[in-house]
């Protein structure tokens, strides 16, 4: 029987295509040689990898930048996978130097900033002192509360009244679990008050995200539903639905209400309806946008969504097939083309990334948090309990 043939026969006699395991051990031996390098060449902690300039050169940043925290959540990850004492000492300098941004009310990023690094570091530790910089960071985060709007302010610049994005819902997290760490209930009530008002405007009927909602800071009225690095208003952003998928799937967890495991459902089915369409479990940054397939990939979407696919599938045992689709998301980040050669990528794991297309700001690039959510998923896979 022809190849064709074969394909054609299996598929229909319903034959699933067997998806090959992510090579785990291939992506270890990589981040250990490109982090060494990294480590070598770049030896000032506090200065954060973030992604490759247009020149080719490497973009580093400040401890204030959103991306700060992804190294030194990377550098924990190598630790928890390999076990190596190096790691952690590693980890430890790329976490203490974030400190000062506990202080920071100046952006809703702090979970991705502190909870990454710090939260790992406690949990690893125990030092109390750890714990201390994550408590400081949610008051922090609580103090851009508007209980007119009952959500947590995303940004301070113009147009915008008052934004709140999708991807704000992952710093949740970081509060969800400071109300469990200090007793205040505050922290807890205002998590659960951001997420609702999200889940009343941020989906399509049909299960697909908005980038920004524009709220009326006077009295929280909803003004406006747009987009900022997606393709339009309309459009769906693949990097904010695997955001969604990511953060309702934590919302279960720690509330248990049923409403968000069902929506985390629904933003996992929308993103894979929409990476099946394209044949390819590796989206395109935004899965609207006219000009597809000549649109650049987003591998840091791919990376969010197994990561959160891993533990959503935890919650709705064999009822869906998000573990398989996890695992061929993984396959395909561990392939040539996806994973770089140790030496080159500027250090970097994973390429095919997409920032900020508006802005022709970091297309098919590197990006340190695609590495993140992609080491993330890789100890989510090798953890997994059936
Ligand atoms: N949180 C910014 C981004 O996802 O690009």
């Amino acid at each position: 029987m022809g190849y064709v043939c074969m394909l054609l026969f299996c598929l229909s006699a319903g034959v699933k295509a067997q998806v090959t395991k992510p090579a785990i051990g291939k992506v270890l031996n990589l981040a250990e040689q490109q982090y060494k390098s990294y480590l070598k060449q770049y030896p000032d902690a506090a200065l954060y990898p973030r992604s490759v300039n247009k020149d080719g050169s490497i973009r580093l940043v400040k401890s204030k930048d959103w991306t700060s925290g992804f190294f030194g959540g990377n550098l924990w990850y190598l630790f928890y996978l390999t076990g190596k004492g190096k790691w952690k000492n590693e980890a430890i300098r790329y976490t203490e130097t974030l400190e000062n941004e506990k202080y920071n009310k100046t952006t809703h990023d702090l979970g991705f900033v502190l909870y990454n690094t710090f939260y790992k570091a406690y949990q690893t530790t125990h030092n109390n002192r750890y714990k201390e910089v994550l408590l400081e960071a949610s008051k922090s985060l609580s103090s851009r509360f508007n209980p007119k709007v009952g959500a947590i302010r995303s940004w301070d610049f113009k147009p915008f009244k008052y934004p709140v994005i999708v991807d704000n819902l992952m710093n949740l997290e970081m509060l969800l679990w400071a109300a469990k760490a200090s007793g205040d209930s505050s922290f807890y009530r205002i998590a659960v008050s951001h997420a609702d008002v999200d889940l009343k405007y941020r989906f399509r009927p049909d299960h697909s995200t908005y980038h920004v909602l524009d709220f009326n800071p006077e009295n929280g009225e909803l003004i406006k539903k747009q987009t900022f690095q997606g393709y339009a208003d309309g459009s769906c952003w693949a990097r904010g639905q695997a955001w969604a998928i990511y953060a309702y799937t934590f919302l279960y967890r720690e509330t248990r209400d049923p409403k968000y495991l069902l929506q985390a459902e629904a933003a996992a089915d929308y993103f894979l309806s929409q990476t099946d369409l394209a044949q390819d479990p590796i989206p395109f940054r935004d899965f609207n946008d006219p000009e597809i397939p000549n649109v650049s990939k987003d591998a840091s979407a791919a990376a969010v969504a197994a990561s959160g696919l891993l533990e959503l599938s935890t919650y709705v045992g064999t009822k869906t097939n998000y573990y398989d689709r996890a695992q061929a998301i993984l396959s395909a980040l561990c392939t040539d083309e996806y994973l770089a050669k140790a030496g080159t990528n500027q250090y970097f794991l994973l390429k095919h990334s997409t920032g900020h297309r508006p802005h022709q700001d970091e297309v098919d690039v590197p990006l340190i948090y695609a590495d993140y959510y992609f080491l993330e998923a890789l100890y989510r896979y090798q953890h997994y309990k059936k």
